[in-house]
């Protein structure tokens, strides 16, 4: 090779490099400009939704973010409202944004009723063994804060939660763990209540 073309190897080298550098920071920012845009609308800019049945993202596990978002574009999760807003998303532009609300910090939940929070703290770390309803913390963790696919609940708002009982328990929620219809079925309207209570008071 002479001197001359490998300088321009070299050169083409780089302007490779430089082209593929700008593609993925184009691709980023497109995410979290769509983040910024579309989803803050519902979701709040960092993740801290305010409206109580939008759920928060902030601090959210980011298996478990990137996992529900794929199956809202598969169709697997329903929700009119979620599936056409992502339809046209690739699984870079999720990850992205995955990754975006998982390093977002949670803001403290709301709590509507201080007087379920005993019954609620008592059925989220033993269950109920009369119903056998399992031990929420054996998968959510005695804090809230998830792990993995097994989502944080942690602070989320009490009105989401108790939406989602009720489409685990009617069986329209099916995307994931098949114990959470179980979950959902045997516990009383109080428990349901008390739990989803509970879940927004920890910090
Ligand atoms: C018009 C309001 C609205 C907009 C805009 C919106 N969402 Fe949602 N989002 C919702 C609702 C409502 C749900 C709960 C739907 C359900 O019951 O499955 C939800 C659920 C989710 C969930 C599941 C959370 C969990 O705890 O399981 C994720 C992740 C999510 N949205 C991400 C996004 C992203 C990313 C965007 C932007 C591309 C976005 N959302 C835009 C209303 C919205
Ligand atoms: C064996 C593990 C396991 C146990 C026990 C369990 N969960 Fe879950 N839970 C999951 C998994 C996994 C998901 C997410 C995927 C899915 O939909 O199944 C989930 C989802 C949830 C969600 C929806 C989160 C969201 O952001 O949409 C709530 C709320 C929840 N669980 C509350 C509870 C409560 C309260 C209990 C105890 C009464 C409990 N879970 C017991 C595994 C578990």
């Amino acid at each position: 090779m002479t001197a001359c073309s490998r300088k321009i190897t070299v050169a083409i080298g780089l302007i490779g490099g430089f082209w593929l550098a700008g593609v993925a920071a184009a691709s980023d920012s497109t995410a979290i400009r769509l983040a910024h845009d579309v989803c803050a609308g519902c979701h709040g800019v960092d993740g801290n939704s305010l409206v109580p049945n939008f759920p928060k993202l902030a601090g959210q596990q980011k298996v478990y973010l990137l996992r529900e978002l794929k199956d809202y574009r598969s169709g697997k999760r329903v929700s009119e409202i979620m599936a056409p807003l992502v339809a046209e998303l690739g699984d870079g532009d999720l990850e992205q944004l995955a990754a975006y609300y998982a390093k977002q910090a949670p803001a403290p939940g709301i709590v509507n009723d201080p007087g379920l929070l005993a019954v609620g703290k008592s059925l989220y770390l033993n269950g109920n063994s009369t119903t056998d309803v399992p031990a929420c913390e054996s998968c959510h963790e005695a804090d809230g804060s998830g792990s993995g696919k097994f989502p944080r609940v942690a602070g989320q708002h009490s009105e989401y939660a108790l939406d989602q009982f009720r489409l685990y328990a009617t069986g329209k929620r099916t995307n994931g763990a098949r114990v959470m219809k179980a979950v959902a079925e045997r516990m009383s309207e109080e428990e349901t209540r008390a739990v989803a209570e509970y879940m927004a008071s920890m910090p």
